[in-house]
């Protein structure tokens, strides 16, 4: 009497490897659909930079000293994603870092310009916070939008 052969443990066992390796890869795939929550900050922060530009061309101080703390103390994307680009970043952690330390930095004295009607001061400190928002450009948004959207 033929009998037929037993399915093999082993191979049942690498066809849920199989299934679990494609589940994490539609997973990936997916992924880059999903917006990062720094999107948002940063838009938030381009609008408040026009805003920014619109009061020194009309030189309303008030408005600059009103704006200049929401770029300073803008938030930050929820702790899951921080890791995510903390991971990312690694070694690269510290200039990334040192960047958003530098517009908030410029942010606060152009504030505080502002607050002291102090035209040339707020005009000085603008420059710095658009120097800090350039130079973290140049160096991250592109690696950054190639990782975790995939475009290029
Ligand atoms: C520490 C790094 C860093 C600093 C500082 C920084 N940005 Fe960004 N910015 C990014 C990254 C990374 C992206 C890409 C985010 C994405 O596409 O999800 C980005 C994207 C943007 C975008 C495009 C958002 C969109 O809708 O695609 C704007 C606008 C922007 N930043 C404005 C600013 C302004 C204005 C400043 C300074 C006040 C600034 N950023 C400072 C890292 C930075």
């Amino acid at each position: 009497m033929i009998h037929p052969k037993p399915r093999p443990a082993h191979t049942a066992a690498l066809t849920v490897v199989l299934l679990a390796s494609v589940a994490t890869f539609c997973a990936q795939a997916a992924e880059p659909s999903a917006p990062m929550a720094l999107r948002n900050i940063m838009a938030q922060l381009g609008r408040d930079i026009q805003a920014v530009a619109g009061g020194i061309s009309t030189e309303d101080w008030t408005l600059v000293a009103r704006l200049a703390p929401d770029i300073a103390r803008h938030p930050e994307p929820p702790p899951s994603e921080k890791m995510r680009i903390l991971g990312w970043l690694g070694t690269d952690a510290g200039r990334f870092r040192g960047f958003d330390g530098e517009v908030h930095d410029a942010a606060v004295a152009m504030g505080e310009a502002a607050t002291r009607g102090d035209g040339q001061a707020v005009i000085t400190a603008f420059a710095k916070v658009q120097q800090g928002c350039l130079a973290c450009h140049q160096s991250f948004r592109k690696p950054f939008t190639e990782h975790f959207y995939g475009v290029r």
